[in-house]
């Protein structure tokens, strides 16, 4: 039997425990997987006593996963691009050479992409994509639409620094733009439109003109749950042609790391219906 964790603050409500039992129940594979609560302050220590546990590997949620990245001994290009590492993978080493390390990546982009273009049958490709917010969850998965193909991408975030910081670190300033929120009117029509903010919960949802939304327009809010509702709710009332929140792409991006720790990509329509059903 492996042993896996999720590691995160506040995590008692964390849906991964859930989503790994039905993939090791799926393929067979035996999973012990716990959830561990650390904070930035607390988290090399908990990883420590997690690895002198015979820990195999790890998810990794907030607020950890900058933190995690730097734990980490090697990471993906993608992890890296990411700034944040979501999995965390036992990489086995004699003593000699300093024992056991962790090698981190991130597949919460990946995890995305394909709950788009595999779930909802969103079409990438050249979409027209406005993404809000510039933190945490914005750099996981701005790095992976790119490789998925859209077209120009807006960045619009309240402290505009930090939109202007991702614009550079994802590096094609003929694709990529900072934008302000005051300049959203002026924006026209999206096909992709990303809340990746936090603002549902603090302060709540910036004001959004209905003009950002057309017939044709999906709208994704990567949280999911009551945090989710407020942007959901405008994307409908905009007339927005689908508006999805963030079950699948955590169902996805978990299927990822199983994969990693276990070389099989558990089917992940039963995990996803299981958490609908949850919700409704
Ligand atoms: P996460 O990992 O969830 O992205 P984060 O790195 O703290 O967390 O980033 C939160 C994001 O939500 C940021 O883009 C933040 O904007 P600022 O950088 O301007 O703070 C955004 N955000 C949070 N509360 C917001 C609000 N009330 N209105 C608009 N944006 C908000």
């Amino acid at each position: 039997e492996s042993h896996h964790a999720v590691f995160g603050h506040p995590i008692t409500h964390s849906l991964s425990p859930r989503i790994h039992a039905r993939f090791s129940q799926q393929t067979g594979i035996p999973l012990r997987f716990e959830a561990i609560d650390a904070t930035p302050e607390t988290f090399a220590t908990a990883l420590e006593a997690f690895t002198a546990g015979g820990g195999d590997g790890a998810c990794v949620t907030l607020p950890l996963k900058e933190a995690a990245l730097a734990l980490c001994s090697e990471v993906s290009d993608r992890a890296r691009r990411a700034g944040a590492v979501n999995v965390l993978v036992r990489k086995p080493a004699p003593a000699e050479a300093g024992g056991d390390r962790w090698h981190g990546d991130n597949t919460d982009g990946s995890g995305l992409v394909r709950d788009l273009t595999a779930r909802q049958g969103v079409d990438l490709r050249q979409r027209r994509t406005l993404l809000l917010g510039a933190g945490g969850a914005a750099h996981g998965v701005a790095p992976a639409l790119i490789d998925a193909g859209i077209g120009d991408m807006f960045i619009v975030n309240r402290d505009s620094a930090r939109a202007d910081a991702l614009v550079d670190k994802l590096g094609l300033p003929k694709r990529v733009h900072s934008r302000y929120y005051e300049d959203l009117r002026a924006l026209g029509e999206f096909d992709l439109i990303i809340n990746a903010t936090s603002a549902a919960r603090s302060g709540g949802l910036p004001t959004l003109p209905t003009s950002l939304v057309g017939a044709r327009t999906a709208c994704v809010d990567l949280s999911y749950g009551e945090v989710a509702i407020p942007f959901l709710a405008w994307a409908r009332a905009a007339g927005a042609r689908k508006a999805v929140d963030g079950v699948g792409m955590l169902v996805e991006q978990a299927a990822d790391a199983f994969k990693l720790w276990h070389d099989v990509r558990p089917y992940t329509d039963e995990a996803y219906a299981a958490l609908r059903e949850r919700d409704a």
